[in-house]
């Protein structure tokens, strides 16, 4: 046993250098993660006990404070008390990004999973003052729908190498895993400023062990073995392949790649019966993985506009997916089209896509009728990327001449450019009818990214107790729906500060 004296001294934040070996009875199993309980307000004896039990489930805690700290949790403190704590001991300064100050919830958590759990914001302690180099890291919120991310990537290195192992996990129907490394990326792209040392990613919402591993392995090497071997392997490439089909998800694909199917020659040849989608996604693959410039997209967008006031003279147009948030080019052209008068857009899209088709400017579409009801005791499912929208999934057959003249005629109004041969190439395009009500969480569900879309959702459940979807935002709480008419009401329903389409592309 111990002596009391002892026990406390070992115990107390002192001013003594940080003993080695403070896991010493287990292994470490999560080094990037140094933990400091804060004695202030939890006492000594519960901090022995939760140190002991950290320590037995490889977590690293410290017995003194020091620059290696990473994590700091304290209970019963606020945040101002922490820092005003941490400002005191000079001993953490040395430290190039400071250490997060962390709510007690967080470590249990952490430790009932047995790991790290990520940093949600509750588990931060909020700080009315902050200064000092380096917060800015720390500022770092956990969801992506509460960061700035502009197309423009610093950390592409480590960002490509997250996403081949997303894109993975995502071709192994393993979507948490996917969501998590996409998450992953996500965060290391809305940094700005180079990562260029591990070190400075301690801390760091989203980055769990396993990520923190290939960007080290990255950011020392030049590599990451896993990366290298998961970008030759057969699967993964059969799949990027066959995935990249249109009309063929991940289920099919893997069937098909069981099955023996791992090209594009092999499918052809296959004899296999393939639906409409599919047929075609097949008969104009080249055109399709070539990437849509906003050239393009323009013209498509004029040629849509025509369609659609042609029939409804009031009709709205907007451009959404990548395009509106400032991307140079995309996989396909989305659009979202309204009318003023509620309810005067049903049946618009038949009408659209009939007279697209007599022009001869559709090579195939598929369309879906608006099956959209709101229950008044709310969405049956919490947050869904699902909507039930009138629209139509399409492939243009855009000339090539339409492009180029439309371009000249934007530069140069005077020129005129003389008919070549028809050149033409196909583009998928999406069309998106939304009453007006509906339309700025039309808006916001189609502008993406896909991960700045799951995020929102997430927010708003985790941390609102509210479900959005691309129809409508319902309050758990209030019991009902609520309206917004800007995309900027919804991110203040939401609490959210509003973030921009360009600043959007996490
Ligand atoms: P896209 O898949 O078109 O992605 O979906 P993108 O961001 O425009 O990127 P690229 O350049 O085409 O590759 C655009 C948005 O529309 C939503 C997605 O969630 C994404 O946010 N979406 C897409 C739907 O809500 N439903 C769908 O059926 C398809
Ligand atoms: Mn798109």
């Amino acid at each position: 046993m111990v002596p009391l004296k002892r026990r406390r001294a070992a115990a107390s934040g002192s001013d003594r250098p940080p003993r080695s070996g403070s896991t010493s009875k287990s292994a470490v199993r999560f080094p990037h993660v140094v933990i400091f309980l804060l004695e202030r307000k939890m006492g000594a004896s519960r901090r022995v006990f939760l140190s002991h039990l950290g320590r037995s489930k490889g977590f690293m805690v410290e017995e003194t404070y020091s620059e290696s700290v990473t994590h700091i949790v304290s209970e019963e403190n606020s945040g101002d008390e922490v820092r005003a704590w941490v400002d005191s001991h000079p001993e953490g300064r040395k430290r190039e990004r400071p250490a997060c100050l962390l709510d007690i919830s967080w470590y249990t958590e952490s430790m009932r999973e047995g790991l790290p759990v990520e940093i949600l914001d509750r588990h931060i302690l909020q700080e009315q003052q902050r200064n000092g180099v380096g917060d800015a890291v720390f500022s770092v919120p956990s969801y992506a729908c509460q960061r700035n991310t502009p197309s423009q990537d610093h950390n592409s290195p480590l960002t490509d190498a997250l996403s081949v192992l997303a894109e993975s996990a995502e071709f192994n129907a393993d979507e948490g895993r996917g969501v998590a490394f996409r998450r992953a990326a996500a965060l290391l792209k809305s940094l700005d400023w180079r990562v260029t040392g591990a070190h400075q990613l301690r801390g760091l919402p989203c980055l769990g062990e396993h990520m923190l591993r290939v960007t080290k392995d990255i950011l020392e090497n030049g590599i990451s073995s896993e990366v290298e071997a998961t970008q030759q392997s057969k699967h993964y490439n059969s799949m990027k392949v066959l995935t990249g089909i249109f009309g063929v998800g991940v289920k099919t694909a893997n069937r098909w790649f069981r099955e023996g199917i791992h090209s594009l020659q092999l499918l052809r040849s296959s004899g296999y019966t393939l639906n409409r989608a599919q047929q075609a996604g097949l008969t104009y693959y080249d055109d399709l993985s070539q990437p849509v410039t906003k050239a393009e997209a323009d013209a498509i967008g004029l040629i849509v506009k025509e369609a659609a006031i042609s029939i409804s003279p009031g009709a709205e147009i907007t451009l959404t997916g990548g395009f509106r948030r400032g991307k140079a080019t995309g996989h396909d052209v989305d659009f979202l089209i309204t009318q003023p008068a509620e309810c005067a857009e049903k049946g618009l899209i038949a009408k659209v896509v009939s007279r697209l088709e007599s022009q001869g400017l559709l090579l195939y579409h598929t369309c879906s009728r608006n099956s959209y009801h709101e229950s008044s005791k709310g969405p049956s499912r919490p947050s869904s990327s699902m909507d039930y929208f009138e629209k139509c999934f399409s492939i243009f057959k855009l000339s090539k001449d339409r492009v180029e003249r439309q371009k000249e005629e934007t530069s140069h109004p005077d020129t005129k450019t003389d008919l070549r041969p028809e050149a033409w190439r196909a583009v998928r395009v999406d069309l998106v009818v939304s009453p007006k009500s509906q339309f700025s969480y039309a808006l916001l569900g189609w502008t993406g990214s896909k991960l700045f879309e799951r995020e929102l959702r997430r927010w708003a459940v985790q941390e609102k107790s509210m479900y959005l979807s691309s129809h409508a935002l319902y309050d758990r709480k209030q019991a009902r729906y609520l309206e917004a008419s800007s995309e900027e009401e919804i991110f203040a329903h939401l609490g959210l500060e509003y973030i921009p389409p360009s600043a959007r592309n996490a």
